[in-house]
């Protein structure tokens, strides 16, 4: 049985690490110059200036000068931005580029350059810049001198930059990022994508991520708060202070216990975090200052399921990459929250960071709305699925990343296990097998408190030693065949949790249905590049949602499933990516060359350039399966969900299929006041269907029952021509930071106000007031217009306006929705 409730391992606590030299002189400069008990942490996004070189947008290489980091270099003619910055997103689409990371120019090399001053009071501190990620192989520069780097886009990382700053007067840091081409499966994007911060602490300081939370005795009357804290430049005379602040409890030493009376757990509906301030005292003055969140939770994986403090919780994940669709790789927390948001409408109650450490925000942000994650750290060990992805580094560079994401994300209770790998090709052999231990011993080195797992894909791994190099199992689609692959490892390793890493991978295009519906075989239309939404395709790895389901209900103890995808992402256009990508999830010979001959057939450029394999589209929009998985994870909600939509004037007459998603366990449906039957549905069903239904337009209503009382309905009409525009937005009251978002919904709507489904009019938008429109999207995986642009077609009826506050501006944003033949509207947001 493996058990991870909070018990702490008796080596790992003996740490008390105090880095660095002593600072006899220094010590007492500290306390000339002490930042008042805190260290100074300051945002460090604005102002920088931009160019690139390489590969550039127009396909059009430019040659990279020497000499860019040297303070001297005139950066005047680059472009001024901010950061976050994603190089990539700003697009154009081009039809040479590869489908599977998005048709966009991410590829080159980036420069990056900012001056900033430092005052002569700053002697004697310590100077750091903390990156939470840039988009790759980053080299940074101080005044011309090389300060540090680090390979791996998605890794946080900390340089320090005291020895080369210059003190009482100007400063350049210079950031070169190298994306080569061929480095991803999907889109990575290109540039400073995540926040960057200049600190600046006294010498003896708390080190980088130096305070270690767990929580190894919990009950209801009180909860054991364990810190560990690692201190840089540390000598005899420095003390080391902590206080929870909600209550008031202090404790005193580097490594030391304080209790918690009465504990408020941090569970998934009640998230409540505590946040712990540290202090670090020398010769009695307080020389820094940092606080810490964290929760009090236990997570106990036992063979039966996973258990939040003690209580059986199902994970209902889904697997997320980190684009934000048209923002791109751009972090922007509010575009996180809303994902977060949406997810948790549909039920989910865990994501995947497919297959990446995530934006730090994310994992603040399922801490504070109660999610769990698996945080996992690579797509690619020493092999590698691209040819010039992370494999390059691993060698060198496995252990840093590992440890560097541990100890950043080891204090969220949101996260509640490791993943070291995703579909790692040395699953197989022995070698890959030792890697992989060494992989698990550092994280529990790191981080004895959460298990280590991965993402499976080869059966194989269950049953060939791979599996005792995890504390709990994962496997990437094997829920078909009866779940024999499930049933089987059940059988041989009935002590080690299991889970379904990666489930479904259903593809479908929101609002598009083709007919005849064909179960299972449903890959779309061909030339047309969208896959039906009737929720029953699948590339040939994998399977409707369904056949998932009917897996955990047959293996109860089976502790949670992460759908392949909730959101859509940019880049992997299965089936229709046109590369090499798919094969990688055949080990079979014969299933591998089947579907190189699919790959062929498609053959010449093809225009998909983001996902089908979404429950909601690349914009936020639910497409169908939505509610497939609402109806799941959401027993108690009552809900009916209708599909297709009805306005199919060219099949009056022909067979039509409905399907029901329901909470309920029957329903009856109507078309136009006519009985179609009541169904149930049976053991293993989870839709209700009707095959044969002719179509006439009109009203097609479902009527839900549970335990044969009425339980919900849903109605889906036959609407009228496209007349207007409707708008709604997210919020309507967004900060006026510079940040903040609104999300605008643009509905192409009938004189009713009802949303007709088939239209693709364009529209063009314009806005005043303290807002800009950042971002446009739609949400068809086919289409090249720009997201960076104020005009966008609907796609089955639907776009989406993304407007940013102005920082420091208050006011009415005002949108305003054009197009031609249909009546403009105009939407309001408050900035304040
Ligand atoms: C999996 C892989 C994912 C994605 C998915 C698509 O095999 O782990 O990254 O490629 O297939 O179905």
């Amino acid at each position: 049985m493996k058990n991870f409730p909070t018990r702490t391992k008796g080596a790992g606590w003996a740490r008390c690490r105090l880095i660095g030299r002593t600072f006899g002189l220094a010590g007492i400069l500290v306390l000339a110059t002490s930042l008042l008990g805190a260290r100074e942490v300051s945002n460090f996004n604005a102002d920088w200036r931009f160019d690139r070189f390489g590969p550039m947008p127009d396909g059009s290489e430019r040659a990279e000068p020497t000499g860019l980091e040297a303070p001297s270099f005139d950066d005047a003619g680059w472009r001024k931005l901010n950061l976050p910055h994603d190089w990539g997103i700003e697009g154009p689409f081009r039809e040479d580029l590869p489908n599977r990371t998005g048709k966009l120019p991410w590829a080159g090399i980036g420069w990056y350059r900012k001056s900033f001053e430092l005052s002569d009071e700053d002697v004697g501190k310590r100077i750091y810049i903390d990156f939470d990620g840039a988009m790759s192989d980053s080299t940074v520069y101080l005044n011309g001198e090389k300060v540090g780097g680090w390979p791996y886009g998605y890794a946080s990382f900390r340089i320090e930059l005291t020895d080369a700053v210059n003190f009482g007067g100007e400063n350049v840091i210079a950031v070169r990022l190298d994306n080569k081409p061929e480095s991803s499966r999907w889109y990575p994007g290109g540039g400073i994508y995540r926040n960057v911060r200049l600190v600046k602490t006294n010498p003896v300081h708390v080190d980088h991520w130096g305070v270690y939370i767990t929580t190894p005795e919990i009950s209801a009357e009180s909860a054991e708060v364990k810190i560990e804290t690692e201190v840089r430049g540390s000598d005899d005379g420095v003390e080391v202070v902590h206080e929870v602040i909600e209550t008031g409890v202090k404790s005193s030493g580097a490594n030391s216990t304080l209790i918690i009376a009465n504990p408020k757990l941090w569970d998934l509906e009640s998230p409540n975090l505590y946040t712990l301030k540290t202090q670090v005292m020398r010769k009695g003055v307080v020389v820094d200052t940092v606080e810490t969140t964290f929760g009090i939770r236990t997570i106990e994986y036992k063979p039966e399921g996973f258990f939040l403090n003690g209580e059986k919780v199902f994970m209902k994940g889904v697997c997320q990459h980190h684009d934000l669709g048209p923002l791109g790789a751009a972090i922007n927390t509010r575009a996180i929250e809303r994902q977060i948001e949406i997810l948790k409408e549909m039920g989910c109650n865990a994501i995947r960071t497919a297959h990446n450490p995530p934006a730090p925000e994310l994992l603040d942000l399922c801490d504070r709305m109660g999610i769990l994650v698996q945080d996992e750290a690579f797509d690619v060990w020493g092999r590698g699925k691209a040819e010039n992805d992370y494999s390059r580094f691993f060698p060198e560079w496995h252990e840093k990343d590992l440890r560097a994401m541990i100890k950043r994300d080891r204090n969220h209770p949101s996260v509640v296990m490791w993943s070291t790998g995703n579909e790692i090709k040395e699953q197989n052999n022995k070698a890959g097998i030792a890697v992989s231990q060494r992989l698990t011993d550092i994280v529990h080195d790191e981080d004895p408190t959460r298990p280590v797992s991965a993402g499976c894909n080869n059966e194989k791994s269950g049953f060939n030693g791979f599996q005792k190099t995890q504390d709990v199992f994962g496997y990437n689609y094997k829920a078909k065949e009866n779940a024999r692959v499930y049933k089987q490892f059940i059988e041989r390793n009935p002590d080690i949790p299991l889970y379904g890493s990666e489930t479904a991978s259903c593809v479908s295009s929101r609002g598009e249905y083709f007919f005849p519906v064909v179960d299972e075989k449903d890959q779309g239309n061909g030339g047309y590049f969208q896959v039906s939404s009737y929720d029953l395709a699948a590339p040939p790895w994998a399977y409707k949602p369904d056949v998932e389901f009917e897996a955990l209900d047959r293996f109860p103890q089976i502790f949670g499933e992460f759908v392949w995808t909730g959101f859509d992402y940019i880049g992997e256009p299965t089936p229709y990516n046109k590369d090499t990508t798919n094969l990688l999830n055949f080990t079979d010979p014969v299933e591998r060359e089947k579907m190189r001959k699919e790959l062929e057939k498609l053959g010449g450029n093809i225009p998909p350039r983001s996902s089908y394999f979404g429950i909601v589209d690349l914009c936020g929009f639910p497409k169908d399966r939505f509610y497939l998985y609402q109806a799941r994870w959401r027993p108690d909600l009552p809900m009916a969900h209708i599909l297709p939509h009805w306005n199919w004037e060219e099949r009056i007459g022909k067979v039509t299929p409905v399907h029901v998603y329901t909470s309920g366990d029957e329903a009856e449906l109507f078309l136009n006041g006519e009985s179609l039957g009541r169904r149930k549905m049976g053991e293993f069903e989870y839709r209700l269907r009707w095959d044969d239904v002719v179509y006439e337009p009109g009203v097609l209503k479902v009527v839900a029952y549970k335990n044969g009382k009425p339980w919900a309905d849903a109605v889906m009409k036959t609407t009228g021509e496209a007349s207007k525009l409707s708008l709604s937005v997210d919020r309507d009251v967004i900060n006026p930071d510079g940040q903040d978002l609104a999300f605008v919904t643009v509905q192409v709507s009938d004189k009713k106000g009802q949303m007709v489904p088939r239209s693709h009019n364009s529209v063009e938008y314009t806005i005043d007031g303290p807002g800009e429109i950042i971002a446009v999207g739609n949400g068809d995986p086919t289409n090249h217009e720009s997201f960076q642009a104020t005009k966008r077609k609907v796609f089955n009826g639907l776009a989406l306006v993304v407007i940013r506050s102005k920082a420091g501006e208050r006011g009415k944003i005002r949108l305003t929705a054009k197009s031609q033949g249909l009546k403009s509207e105009k939407i309001v947001v408050l900035a304040k």
